[in-house]
């Protein structure tokens, strides 16, 4: 299993996953929800791969990274890493957003996944820790933040914010898990 930032190598997978993403699950928004293949590979790609360097964004735009997993079957998710907070990102969305294929969740992609993306969060962000915001309803997700270290750090109405400290032990943590 590996992370792949968004290239235009994989445009036809990441294409795929990105019209078949919902428009809003969870809370994860996709605007490119049902896009064509020309729309996607001519305009969205290049301003997706271009949020990493951004450039003529206004000034509240955090640059932030897309990765997608990858198995030996294919591209099964996707994670976006903001690369730092702003009182915006830091009371609502945090550093990351993620989701997996329908057809693979609940086999432990979304759980390794942010694994990974941990590990390259670590490298970029300037926090000391990984801050993750997520619905009360959505139970699977939690589990797999609470599986990488997360503790709730507070609510709001819908959701529980949960945060990472950079120094989280995952493999102390994954043995306890068994
Ligand atoms: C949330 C999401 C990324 C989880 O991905 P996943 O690959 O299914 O996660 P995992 O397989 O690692 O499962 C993590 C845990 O959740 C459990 N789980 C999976 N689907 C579940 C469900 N529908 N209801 C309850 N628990 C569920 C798993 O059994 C596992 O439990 P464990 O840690 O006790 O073993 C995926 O469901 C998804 O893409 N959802 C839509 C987008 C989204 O909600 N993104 C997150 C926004 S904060």
């Amino acid at each position: 299993m590996e992370l792949r930032k968004i290239n235009t190598t994989d445009a036809k997978a990441q294409w795929e996953y990105t019209t078949e993403l919902p428009a809003n699950e969870n809370g994860l928004t996709n605007p490119y929800h049902g896009v064509s293949f020309e729309e996607y590979e001519q305009k969205v790609l290049p301003t997706l791969i271009s949020y990493e360097h951004p450039v003529n964004m206004p000034d509240w735009f955090v640059p932030e990274t897309y990765y997608y997993l990858w198995d030996a079957g294919g591209l099964v998710g996707e994670f976006r890493i903001r690369h730092y907070l702003t009182e915006t990102l830091r009371s609502g969305a945090g550093h990351i957003g993620y989701s997996i294929r329908k057809d693979a969740r609940g086999k432990g992609y979304g759980t390794e996944g942010l694994k990974l993306t941990i590990a390259i969060a670590k490298t970029i962000i300037p926090e000391e820790e990984i801050y993750l915001r997520v619905n009360k309803n959505n139970i699977a997700s939690q589990k797999v933040m609470l599986n990488n270290g997360a503790y709730q750090s507070g609510e709001d109405e819908d959701h529980f914010f949960f945060r990472i400290p950079k120094s989280a032990n995952i493999l102390e943590m994954e043995l306890q898990r068994g």
